[in-house]
């Protein structure tokens, strides 16, 4: 059974095709043998199932994830390392399967789907340090250690790479974990937890638990338990914010990712070319769907017309359709609400007197949305206030930097932001001045694996990637010596 619903996803090794949670080492189906159904975004048609998964499996994975830390911890830097570095070398040996698993369940093209692959690097030089001491005969040393067992929850644009960024950190780090996969999105966490089991890592370091109906009482779970330490999560603001407060009754330690709603700002000695092809990769990225897409972009007046023009006809040769097809530019949105939520932006811009230069339209009975381009869009449409996470560029006019810093900021989140000018003095102003935790000057396209990446405001707390994203995993001990 299982392997011939394997056979729909077309993979060369169809054995990284789970239809179970992971639990202890164990594959698992639900215990009263519920299941969520796995669509196909840009087809809608079924690609398998997976089990929806409640509270006693989440506490069972809990505890199977804590009974595997004392040993998993106690492993060196150099064992995790050695793991962890197999475990990459075994998802470049499946690049071709990841990538098109990745485009099955998310629509994104099979050059993104791939892409989100080589998006992990792992960090095992958790220094500490020495702090000279004002006493002759004292010494102090800080030491890191892991903070323990991990819920990782993660969203359904990068499926993989999602995952890969905090679960990469973790088990360097030496925790274990729990983790809960998007229910659109679970195939591509069960095949990383299948390559993990392959390279070596221990049972119960790594544990699955697929859910969708049952997800407040999971989620709750995962937050609240006292065998969890640490909570990290990547999604919208609002269910970051309820996570941030269920993991405060027992001050565990948190990182969040959680919305933007990005500033792309070109100034009027913006090299054009190169502008208008970073708002291409920074807006239509995923087809809009990443939490650094450009959301609101500025134009200064005096180049405001040939920045449209330009932008309208490269967007318009866009070729939107299945992200398999190697010539499609630009896959669907995950689901109707995507769409819905996309036209209703689209709608509110033109009732205040936007004007479509391409697209505007979802393409009937699909989740397929035009690419769009407005223009003259008002301050007060609604894409400025709310992320759009769709295939929408719209362009406001500005006149003065004070005013567009001002626009830019008026924003109750700060996740990234963009600028494009020549100007040495306004680069340095505006990069300091702009609210966000991430600014890319003169490039639409910051996402590393090796860069602290996170947001300021509303848009979360704490940092991933790099040598700052090991930290979330890690507590600081200090060591004093005396009577030396
Ligand atoms: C995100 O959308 O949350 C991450 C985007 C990225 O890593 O570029």
């Amino acid at each position: 059974m299982a392997s011939s619903q394997a056979s729909v996803f077309g993979l060369k090794d169809s054995s990284l095709i789970r239809f179970q949670g992971l639990i202890d080492g164990k594959w698992v189906d639900a215990k009263d043998g519920a299941k969520i159904v796995v669509k196909n975004p840009a087809t809608n048609e079924e690609l398998g199932t997976v089990p929806e998964m409640g509270l006693a499996e989440t506490k069972e994975a809990i505890s199977a994830a804590a009974k595997a830390f004392p040993a998993w911890s106690t492993t060196t830097g150099k064992e995790r390392h050695d793991i962890l570095m197999k475990l990459f070398a075994l998802m470049q040996e499946h690049h071709d399967d990841l990538g098109r698993l990745i485009t099955l369940e998310n629509g994104k093209t099979l050059t993104e789907g791939k892409g989100e692959n080589a998006y992990t690097e792992e960090a095992v030089r958790t220094y500490g340090e020495q702090i000279p001491s004002p006493f002759k005969n004292v010494r102090n040393v800080v030491i890191k250690q892991p903070v323990g067992t991990s819920s990782i929850m993660t969203p359904w644009n990068f499926p993989s790479a999602m995952i890969t960024r905090k679960l990469g950190a973790a088990l360097a780090a030496g925790c274990t974990t729990v983790i809960k996969p998007p229910p659109e999105t679970p195939f591509s966490a069960l095949a990383l937890a299948e390559l993990a089991a392959r390279a070596g890592v221990p049972d119960g370091v790594i544990n699955i638990v697929t859910t969708e109906k049952n997800v407040s009482e999971v989620g709750k779970e995962m937050c609240e338990s006292k065998a969890v330490k640490k909570v990290t999560f990547t999604g919208s603001t609002p269910v970051a914010k309820m996570l941030a407060s269920m993991a405060s009754s027992t001050l565990k330690k948190i990182s969040l990712e959680a919305g933007g709603n990005a500033p792309f700002i070109v100034f009027d000695d913006a090299d054009m070319d190169e502008a208008v092809a970073a708002a291409i990769i920074c807006k239509f990225r995923g087809s809009g769907q990443t939490c650094v897409c450009a959301n609101r972009i500025f134009v200064h007046s005096s180049v405001y017309a040939e920045f449209a023009s330009r932008l309208a006809e490269k967007v318009s040769a866009f070729k939107v359709g299945n992200g398999l097809d190697e010539s499609t530019t630009h896959g669907p949105l995950i689901h109707k609400r995507a769409t819905e939520k996309v036209s209703r932006h689209v709608e509110d811009a033109i009732s205040q007197g936007a004007q479509v230069l391409v697209g505007g339209k979802v393409i009937e009975n699909s989740n397929f949305f035009q690419p769009t381009v407005l223009s003259d869009v008002p301050a007060g449409a609604l894409i400025n206030t709310e992320e759009t996470f769709g295939p929408l560029a719209a362009l406001v006019k500005f006149e003065t930097e004070e005013e567009v810093v001002r626009l830019a900021n008026s924003t109750e989140v700060g996740l990234a932001g963009y600028f494009f000018s020549r100007d040495v003095g306004r680069v340095w102003r505006v990069a300091e001045k702009l609210e966000v935790g991430m600014v890319g000057v003169n490039t639409g396209l910051i996402s590393q694996a090796v860069i602290p990446f996170g947001g300021v405001k509303e848009s979360g707390l704490g940092r991933e990637g790099g040598p700052h994203g090991i930290d979330e995993y890690m507590n600081e001990k200090l060591i004093v010596f005396g009577g030396l």
